[in-house]
């Protein structure tokens, strides 16, 4: 399994993740179609490469084409490992109900709904508040699981010190604060037009997001698997914090994106640090997944 390690397949998951030997791997993020009904696109010159489809005939369809790639997923992960899977209001409800059956993850190894908050231009039209933010559904394997502790700063009332007995305060720029438990609301920007980390790969999440994800759900060494991986977030996320990595994409466009970001960001080299899968060069030189 080491070997297979830090390697981006290039292809549709379902067989990249039967290469996989089942209880092998430490933490599973995926941020796949949210049957949105939409083609994601990014603008600018490459946009016609960097475009996924996110349209399904229905919820029954989209549940679907999710529950075979759910399975392997399951089958792949250690007794220890975690599952997030990156979704929002289109079909959240839909897919915790998925996830709680119990040939998948199953209801007692739901852990959190994690609600990442996030600024975005535009408002909703019509009756209804705007929506701003997406759903992060945790589960476990077992309830042997993986849970690094994080903390946050929780800020005193007008900001000025409690001196309560043995309670530990802190001071910044803000005030007076203490540091509590990670709370299941995570307040953090997208990746906007003039982000440093954009990449122009349409949905890119920050990068800051997944080293929360997997600094909570891994240990330095545990093998990270992305399999819808885009640009390779989870996979720069999981070098930087020294994880070995795995990493599936349908798109070659998206395949090639991420191994340059790793070369780029870390300098890895292709083929000796890390290899690429599935991704072959046409004879009009335009990358092909095989
Ligand atoms: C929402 S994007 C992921 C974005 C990623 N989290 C990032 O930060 O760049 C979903 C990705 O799933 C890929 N995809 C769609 N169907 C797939 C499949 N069956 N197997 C692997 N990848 C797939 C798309 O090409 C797209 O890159």
């Amino acid at each position: 399994m080491q070997k297979k390690a830090n390697v981006i397949y290039c292809g549709d998951c379902l067989e990249g993740l039967k290469r996989i030997p089942e209880d092998s791997v430490d933490l599973i993020y995926i941020d796949p179609p949210f049957n949105s009904n939409r083609e994601h696109r990014a603008p600018g010159s490459q946009s016609a490469k960097r475009r996924f489809k996110d349209k399904f005939e229905d919820i029954n369809a989209y549940l679907d084409y999710m529950r075979p790639r759910l399975k392997e997923m399951h089958r792949v992960m250690k007794l220890t490992g975690c599952f997030y899977y990156h979704c929002d209001w289109h079909a959240s409800h839909y897919i915790k109900v998925l996830l709680d059956a119990p040939d998948l993850f199953g209801y007692d190894n739901f852990q959190n709904e994690i609600v990442w908050c996030y600024k975005s231009g535009g408002a909703s039209p019509g009756k209804r508040f705007s929506r701003k933010h997406d759903i992060i559904l945790f589960y476990s394997k077992t309830q042997a699981y993986c849970f690094n502790r994080l903390q946050e700063k929780s800020y005193n009332r007008d900001h000025k010190a409690y001196k309560f007995k043995g309670v530990k305060e802190y001071c910044d720029e803000e005030g007076w604060y203490t540091l509590v438990g990670m709370k299941d609301y995570w307040e953090m920007n997208m990746v906007g037009r003039t982000s440093h980390e954009r990449l122009n790969y349409p949905t890119q999440k920050p990068q800051e997001l997944l080293e929360r994800i997997i600094n909570a759900g891994s240990n330095e060494g545990d093998i990270v698997l992305d399999a819808f991986c885009g640009c390779g977030t989870t996979l720069a996320a999981a070098q930087k914090l020294s994880r070995k990595w795995i990493g599936m994409d349908i798109s070659p466009a998206a395949c090639e994106l991420s191994a340059a970001r790793l070369q780029n960001s870390f300098g890895l080299k292709a083929g000796r640090e890390f290899s690429v899968k599935g991704l072959t060069r046409s004879a009009k030189g335009k990358s092909e997944a095989v």
